[in-house]
């Protein structure tokens, strides 16, 4: 598997932390891109669009972003062009991300939320494929093509 980068802010960074952890765990490649020290007051678009900026670089690359609801680094992370991140908060979401949207980004809660989840849906997002099938092929270029215009 290739390498994921990752980031998060201060309502991440803990949770970030274990996310390591579970990937050295699983001996999955990973490359955090900050913050390496918790700063209270630091803002979730800045680590959203470093993560981002690699992702789009790349067809086969992933990150993992963890705010306190995984929503807004989701936001910040889809303005960046070729981007397609999800905020998943459950299995279904993570799978069907992955097999029909071919997201590249994930979004983590770090607030409240329970770390056994965090690391299921982890597993499940980066081991589900893009099935390919062209009535999503089609409907990811629409997108694509709309961020072009
Ligand atoms: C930071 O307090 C919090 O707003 C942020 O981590 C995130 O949850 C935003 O969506």
């Amino acid at each position: 598997m290739k390498e994921v980068f990752l980031g998060s802010d201060h309502a991440g960074f803990h949770v970030k932390k274990k996310v390591k952890e579970f990937l050295d765990k699983k001996k999955i490649p990973y490359h955090d891109l900050g913050p390496y020290q918790e700063e209270k007051h630091d803002d979730y678009p800045d680590y959203a669009f470093k993560v981002a900026q690699k992702v789009a670089k790349d067809k086969e690359a992933k990150g993992i972003l963890v705010c306190g609801t995984g929503v807004g680094m989701t936001i910040a992370a889809n303005k960046v062009p070729g981007i397609r991140a999800v905020a998943a908060y459950d299995s279904y979401s993570a799978k069907m991300s992955r097999e029909d949207n071919d997201a590249n980004i994930l979004g983590l809660r770090g607030r409240n939320f329970p770390l056994k989840k965090i690391e299921s849906i982890i597993l499940i997002w980066l081991n589900t494929k893009f099935s390919k099938k062209s009535r999503h092929e089609r409907r990811i270029q629409k997108i694509a093509r709309y961020e072009r215009r």
